[in-house]
């Protein structure tokens, strides 16, 4: 006995990475770029609220969030994109243990039965992060997979759908800066699709988990394209985490905020589901979305890397540094053997873009595609003499 729809998920991508190399020695001591998990050290600030704040541990947390982290997070949110102070209400604001959790469960929230006289669609990019299609094939909605290759700058051209297509959706994901592309949405683009999610009565996801990893001007966001409208956030959740801003994957710190009808129910359905956030993580999470000089200091090493990238690559490959996050999505050709390659002769693990998009059959001729397919995803997570290394080793191999 088991749910059907499980069989809709693939392995995830990192186990079809191990079944690709099973068999494969490596050609040189292993250097691991393939999984964006942020390496960077731990701020000294993590340690220090945690030594003060022991007493968390006896009570059970609020599922709605301390108080003192969500005006933490109203805080930054408000600095970081010029917003009035109130915008955003402590009640449009929820703490996710990791914004991973909350992006599986938003579908149970907010995706009905039916739309528009049909079963209802999510749109999502293609490649996406895979924890997207896993909650929407989980509730049973139909998902759309809209690409974004180099036709359309790396980033799902969402406004360019028929309006029968928008009428379904029930919600709508957008990932910028994105993950694995390096592609930033405008601030025009995302009011655009503010404007369509009231429009059309979707609900419009922004994951922006590497929002502050950039290397000149700081991406644009959902938010100010709220403020732009006049301040509303109807039809609207963003998703944020500290895992790459403070260094912090481990710690499992994001949160939504949002619409506040939407989070209220969000709300409900994590008293049910949610493992909450311990208090004392609380606290320190308050004390990171608080303080800016880490973040900076953390933005500076990716930066170093990305221009140790630039001189490395130049053109070749179609690189170019990304606007935002730290990924670099090289086209090779053919991912999963120039994967195989470089494990083999270099020692570098990679991720090929095959196991991040999925594949598209054509309907009239049945061919099948796949958009990420000549592409490799580059972590540069390691320090930077480790990156330099992987780099340069890669550069020989290809
Ligand atoms: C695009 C994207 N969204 C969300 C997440 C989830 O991050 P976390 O659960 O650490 O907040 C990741 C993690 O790699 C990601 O790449």
């Amino acid at each position: 006995m088991h749910n059907p729809r499980l069989d809709l998920l693939t392995d995830y991508p990192f186990q079809r990475l191990a079944a690709l190399l099973e068999g494969l020695e490596p050609g040189a001591a292993p250097l691991m770029m393939s999984i964006g998990e942020p390496q960077h050290p731990v701020p000294a600030l993590v340690g220090e609220v945690l030594a003060t704040s022991g007493a968390g541990w006896g009570k059970y947390p609020p599922i709605a969030g301390a108080p003192e982290l969500k005006g933490a997070i109203a805080g930054w949110a408000e600095r970081r994109y010029g917003l009035p102070s109130g915008m955003l209400p402590l009640e449009a604001i929820l703490p996710a243990s990791g914004t991973r959790e909350a992006l599986y469960m938003i579908a149970q929230t907010v995706v009905p039965e039916r739309k528009a006289g049909a079963t209802p669609l999510v749109l999502m990019p293609n490649p996406f992060y895979q924890v997207y299609l896993g909650g929407v094939l989980m509730q049973g909605a139909e998902p759309l997979l809209v690409d974004a290759g180099p036709d359309t700058g790396f980033l799902p051209d969402i406004e360019a759908l028929p309006p029968e297509t928008l009428a379904r959706a029930a919600m709508v994901i957008v990932c910028s800066p994105a993950n694995p592309q390096g592609a930033v949405l405008s601030l025009e683009r995302w009011t655009a699709l503010v404007r369509l999610a009231r429009q059309y009565d979707f609900v419009l996801v922004a994951d922006e988990c590497y929002s502050e990893i950039y290397a000149g001007t700081p991406p644009a966001g959902v938010l100010e394209a709220c403020h732009a409208l006049g301040g509303s956030l109807d039809n609207v959740l963003v998703f944020n985490s500290l895992s790459k801003r403070s260094s912090v994957p481990g710690m499992r710190s994001g949160f939504v905020a949002g619409d506040p009808a939407i989070i209220q129910r969000f709300q409900r359905l994590r008293a049910y589901a949610a493992a909450g956030m311990p208090l004392p993580l609380q606290m320190v999470s308050a004390a990171l979305w608080s303080d800016e000089a880490h973040a900076v200091a953390n933005r500076r090493l990716y930066q170093e890397k990305i221009s140790d990238a630039s001189a490395i690559f130049g053109d070749r490959f179609g690189y170019h540094p990304p606007a935002g996050g730290f990924f670099l999505w090289l086209n090779v050709g053919d991912g999963e053997a120039a994967t195989r390659r470089l494990w083999a002769e270099a020692g570098v693990k990679v991720l090929p873009g095959r196991y991040l998009a999925r594949d598209r059959v054509d309907p009239v001729s049945g061919a099948v595609s796949n958009v990420g397919a000549p592409y490799i995803r580059v972590a540069l997570v390691q320090n930077r003499e480790t990156t330099q290394q992987a780099l340069q080793r890669m550069v020989s191999v290809l």
